[in-house]
């Protein structure tokens, strides 16, 4: 499939047909994977990635998703590379692109990734920054799809921090047709564009209580309340013990909800253990769709 666009920072770049469409190639790739192995469509293509931030899920599954489909990754943490020593973004993307057909970065500031993107001739994936995280994404409504054989007319309850991750969600309901019932502490909303945007095309609620948000919902979804790039133990008093996601809120929600959590998570305290073990849990397709959903990405990407 085609996309339009060159780069992928937050989802606002697809159309909903494009969107859906990655979901649904996504899907086809994973059947074929699980059948006969995916066919070679990136032999001899490269991807760099470039990491500011830990990862465990995002490093692998790009890696060894260029693997499956023929072609070769490499991982640079930002000490490897000359930005450590003052080179700009600017040449940084002119080097990489006369090497590789692809790059994927993991950054603190957002704005990186829109110069990386702007002086890079090659396609730029965000692999997270402090604002989105669109790849997880991808993977979240596949993993919807599969569960509900449908996305359009679903609710989704976010519940905790207004992060990078929720940012990224309000694009993919917008983009889908999901309402979205967000319940955050005040002053830990999600980013005010992004919603305001995202009313355009579809239903999105912000309260500050966890059972408004869980009412009626197909999806209960939490993060963690200590982002990589807000990693203050404080933080946690502001959200305990409200905005747990636990058996006495997930029982408000349908009794068919599944509970999301983009991983890793810390149990006890955005959720329990009982229910990101329970049977409501989808946390092991969701970490499993990243693979699938990048590769169909990349290849929509390199090959367009
Ligand atoms: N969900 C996710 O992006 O995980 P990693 O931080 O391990 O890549
Ligand atoms: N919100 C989390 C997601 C990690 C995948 C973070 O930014 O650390």
């Amino acid at each position: 499939m085609k996309l339009k666009t060159k780069d992928l920072l937050t989802l606002a770049e697809l159309t909903p047909k494009e969107f859906l469409g990655l979901i649904d190639y996504s899907i086809k790739l994973k059947k074929e994977f699980k059948k006969n192995g995916n066919k070679p469509i990136l032999k001899n293509k490269t991807l760099t990635m470039i990491f500011q931030k830990p990862s465990t899920r995002t490093r692998v599954s790009f890696e060894i998703g260029m693997y499956q489909l023929g072609g070769h990754a490499i991982n640079l943490t930002s000490n490897d590379t000359q930005l450590s020593r003052g080179e700009s973004i600017e040449d940084t993307a002119k080097t990489l692109s006369r090497y590789t057909n692809c790059i994927m970065a993991r950054v603190y500031d957002h704005q990186l990734l829109n110069k990386l993107s702007k002086h890079a001739s090659v396609p730029v994936i965000n692999g997270l920054s402090d604002s989105f995280h669109p790849c997880q994404i991808l993977a979240d409504f596949m993993t919807i799809k599969e569960n509900k054989r449908k996305l359009k007319g679903l609710k989704i309850a976010w519940i905790g921090d207004g992060n990078n991750v929720c940012n990224s969600m309000i694009y993919g309901a917008a983009l889908s047709g999901i309402d979205m019932s967000i319940a955050t502490p005040k002053g830990y909303e999600p980013n005010k564009t992004v919603v305001k945007e995202s009313l355009k095309l579809t239903n999105i609620e912000l309260t500050t209580d966890p059972f408004v948000a869980t009412k009626n919902a197909d999806i209960v979804v939490t993060d963690t309340y200590s982002s990589i790039h807000n990693n203050n133990p404080k933080r946690i008093k502001k959200f305990l013990p409200k905005y747990q996601v636990n058996s006495k809120l997930m029982c408000t929600a349908k009794e068919n909800a599944i509970f999301m959590h983009c991983l890793p998570a810390k149990r006890e305290q955005e959720v329990t253990s009982s229910i990101i073990d329970g049977h409501q849990s989808v946390v092991w397709d969701e970490a499993e769709n990243r693979l699938h959903t990048q590769k169909a990405l990349l290849a929509a990407l390199i090959r367009a």
